[in-house]
């Protein structure tokens, strides 16, 4: 098969053979003209059928723009209608249309797969809503939103492998069971086969979950790396059927060694931001616009303004003073040692003027047993890092980790874990670096880029409490 650029590169090669080359959409949007025949194939997106031309509009995910097919009326049948999968075969002319380049005149049109038009969900040029289409995972790839989401969510993936290994990082694939529960938070999927439950045997030995995260893995890494990161799914029970929380999410981790301060931190989360958000914007200009246009259109200028200024710092206890001094009420009334609730990190991005704004050192007592105890006076903080932003609250979570063995082993006894973490206080034993590092909601990070409201439409798939389509 002929990839995207293989496909126009054999057309160069062959010009001259009578040999029909295979082009997507893309390509031969992008072609010029030439004599060969070609062939394209996709779905239909429009039929239009006039007495002396019939136009098609074809698109196979390559691209938001559609080709089109002009051909004779003689080539309509009854089976050639929108949502129809067809093979079109003819040659590429310039097309006399000002917003196209290229347009397909047909000499033969093939339908690969009927389309039953009457109950099939999405219909020939309409804007469904978001809602709608998610009540359809298996069919809503084929709604233009979705499919510019999905183009744009795989170059922002090969963008954020590109940032790490650009700047020295080990690509590390951290498990997905797991025996233990990093972020201490209860929110576990416990694993077992399905001959367990009957049998009151345990596969592992131990108890096993799906992982919430791979930090504690990194960690291990971190010890021979200096530099790690790993991507993957990541899985919370969280009984929320909120527009920022999925059962099963993507998060992107990064682990540093030799790191005494955060600001070093927070300087990753902010240059990883930075690059991937403008690599995505150059790569995609056509499928960000439409978002920045339907769904959200202040976002493109407000995004481009975020690019160019520096993220704005806090303290937990500035938070908590900003917060107590606000105007507004709120249903939760801020206290120090209080977590930020969704309310108070809106209030506090609005009053940072709707800019990323990290909120750094919260309380000891508020946070997983793994963070740097910042051994401060009666208001006791770790240093930790929560990076929030502008529609979808917080973003990345990070912190410096407890690298000094007795500190380390005293919270663990006190939380009452020490014994199942053994292995973690080795790391402390030997070789033990400053080191620290954060995750970032891959989700959340589409959502406030495109300004999508809902998590549920951000990811191909969504698992969420009480729905697991497909
Ligand atoms: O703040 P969290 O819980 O941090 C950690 O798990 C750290 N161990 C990461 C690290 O330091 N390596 O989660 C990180 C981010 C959150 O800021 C949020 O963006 C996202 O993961 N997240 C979720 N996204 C969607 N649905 C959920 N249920 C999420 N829970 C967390
Ligand atoms: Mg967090």
């Amino acid at each position: 098969m002929l990839g995207t650029r293989g496909g126009w590169q054999a057309l160069r090669r062959c010009a001259s053979l009578p040999q029909v080359v295979r082009l997507r959409v893309s390509e031969a949007l992008g072609a010029q003209e030439s004599s060969g025949e070609v062939k394209v194939q996709g779905w239909v997106r429009s039929v239009r059928s006039q007495k002396e031309v019939l136009f098609l509009h074809i698109n196979d995910g390559s691209s938001l723009e559609h080709l089109q097919v002009v051909a004779d009326p003689s080539l309509e049948n009854r089976d050639l209608t929108f949502g129809s999968a067809v093979e079109v075969r003819g040659k590429l002319v310039k097309s006399p249309h000002r917003r196209q380049n290229m347009e397909l005149r047909a000499e033969t049109i093939r339908v690969v797969g009927a389309c039953d038009t009457w109950t099939f969900p999405l219909k020939m040029k309409e804007r469904h809503p978001l809602e709608y289409v998610r009540q359809f995972p298996h069919l809503r790839c084929r709604s233009n939103t979705l499919a510019s989401l999905l183009r744009i969510r795989s170059e922002a993936t090969a963008a954020i492998h590109s940032f790490f290994q650009d700047n020295g990082y080990v690509h590390i694939h951290t498990p997905i069971i797991t025996s233990n529960d990093c972020e201490g938070a209860g929110e576990l999927f416990q694993i077992e086969t399905s001959k367990e439950a009957k049998e009151k045997t345990q596969f592992f030995n131990v108890p096993a979950f799906l992982t919430v995260s791979g930090q504690l893995h990194l960690e291990v890494m971190a010890g021979a790396f200096t530099h790690v990161f790993t991507f993957g799914p990541t899985f919370r029970a969280e009984d929320s059927q909120s527009r920022r929380h999925l059962a099963e999410f993507y998060m992107v981790e990064a682990e540093l060694s030799f790191t005494e301060s955060l600001q070093d931190i927070m300087q990753v989360m902010e240059d990883l931001f930075k690059t991937v958000t403008s690599t995505v914007l150059s790569k995609c200009p056509r499928d960000v616009e439409l978002f920045h246009k339907y769904i959200a259109p202040a976002q493109k200028d407000r995004l481009e303004q975020i690019l160019k200024h520096k993220f704005v710092t806090i303290s937990y206890n500035e938070a908590v003073e900003i917060l107590k001094q606000a105007s507004q009420t709120f249903t939760f009334k801020p206290e120090w040692g209080c977590d930020l609730q969704t309310e108070h990190e809106k209030y506090l991005v609005k009053h940072c003027g709707e800019v990323p704004v990290f909120v750094i050192n919260y309380p000891y007592d508020l946070k997983p047993f793994y963070m740097r105890d910042n051994e401060d006076g009666p208001q006791h903080t770790v240093a930790a890092v929560d990076l929030l932003v502008p529609g979808v609250g917080e973003l990345c979570g990070g912190s410096l980790r407890e690298e000094r063995l007795p500190f380390l082993e005293a919270r663990l006894q006190r939380l009452e874990i020490a014994d199942a973490y053994q292995w973690y206080l080795d790391l402390r034993k030997y070789g033990s670096v400053p080191h620290g590092g954060f995750g970032m909601g891959f989700e959340r990070y589409l959502q406030y880029i495109l300004g999508v409201a809902n998590i549920k439409d951000v990811i191909p798939f969504p698992r969420f409490s009480h729905s697991c389509l497909l």
